[in-house]
């Protein structure tokens, strides 16, 4: 039994984690935090500073200048970059999805932010909520390798290209998920001893339940 409780989500592109961490969040009363939305923030930063991903000292200058901060919005943790939300048209848009795993490959970039994604659980704290959902790559294998629970979310790569599209939103999932897994920091892995979920076949309140039955065994 714990009165509060980690759970790490990571898994490819388009693979469900958003709906079933904000799912669960709401289940639950846990802060969500999806931590792909913080490396989409970063790059709508350093691209609206006119940086490309091959000035890597340059970004790497840009990074002390970042500043970040999180606004609660609700059950959901939002990145500040210098006192300011990075609007979700932005995050989301072309640009930015087709630069980010690019972004996210670069050490310092990751590097800057390891603590405050860690920091994320005492936020959580701090605003009363009985646990941290937190969905990602790297959370269950590097962030928080020691979490009370860590998911894998597996979908085939057809599904989750179909999603996107249904979704209406231009998205190279195969090639980012190329990238994401080969990239020599903290790439996309099944963590050991993360539990496996296939949702090709499954829909989100299958996977929902699926993985509520756990948080609630453990919450007691
Ligand atoms: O979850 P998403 O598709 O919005 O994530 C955008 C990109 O951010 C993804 O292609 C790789 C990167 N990312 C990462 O490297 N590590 C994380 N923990 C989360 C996202």
């Amino acid at each position: 039994m714990s009165s509060f409780l980690i759970v790490a989500i990571d898994g490819g592109a388009a693979s469900g984690k958003s709906s079933t961490s904000r799912a669960l969040s709401e289940r639950f009363n846990f802060l969500h935090v999806d931590t792909g939305s913080y490396y989409r923030a970063i790059t709508a930063e350093l691209l609206r500073r006119s940086l490309r991903v091959d000035q890597i000292d340059a970004v790497k200058a840009a990074i002390p200048s970042l500043h970040f901060g999180t606004q609660v919005d609700g059950r959901a943790a939002r990145m500040e970059i210098g006192g300011r939300v990075v609007p979700e048209a932005e995050i989301r848009g072309p640009e930015v999805t087709a630069a980010v795993s690019h972004f996210a490959a670069i050490p310092e970039v990751r590097a800057a932010l390891l603590a405050y994604q860690r920091g994320q659980a005492d936020v959580a704290r701090t605003h009363g909520f009985r646990g941290l959902v937190m969905e990602g790559r790297d959370i269950g294998s590097i962030i928080f390798p020691n979490a009370d629970l860590r998911f894998y979310l597996h979908a085939d790569v057809e599904a989750r290209a179909r999603r996107r599209e249904l979704e209406g939103r231009a998205d190279a999932v195969a090639e980012r998920d190329r990238m994401d897994a080969t990239r020599k920091t903290a790439p996309l892995v099944l963590a050991s001893g993360a539990i496996d979920i296939d949702s090709t076949y499954l829909n989100l309140e299958q996977v929902v339940d699926k993985i509520a039955g756990l948080i609630a065994a453990k919450l007691g």
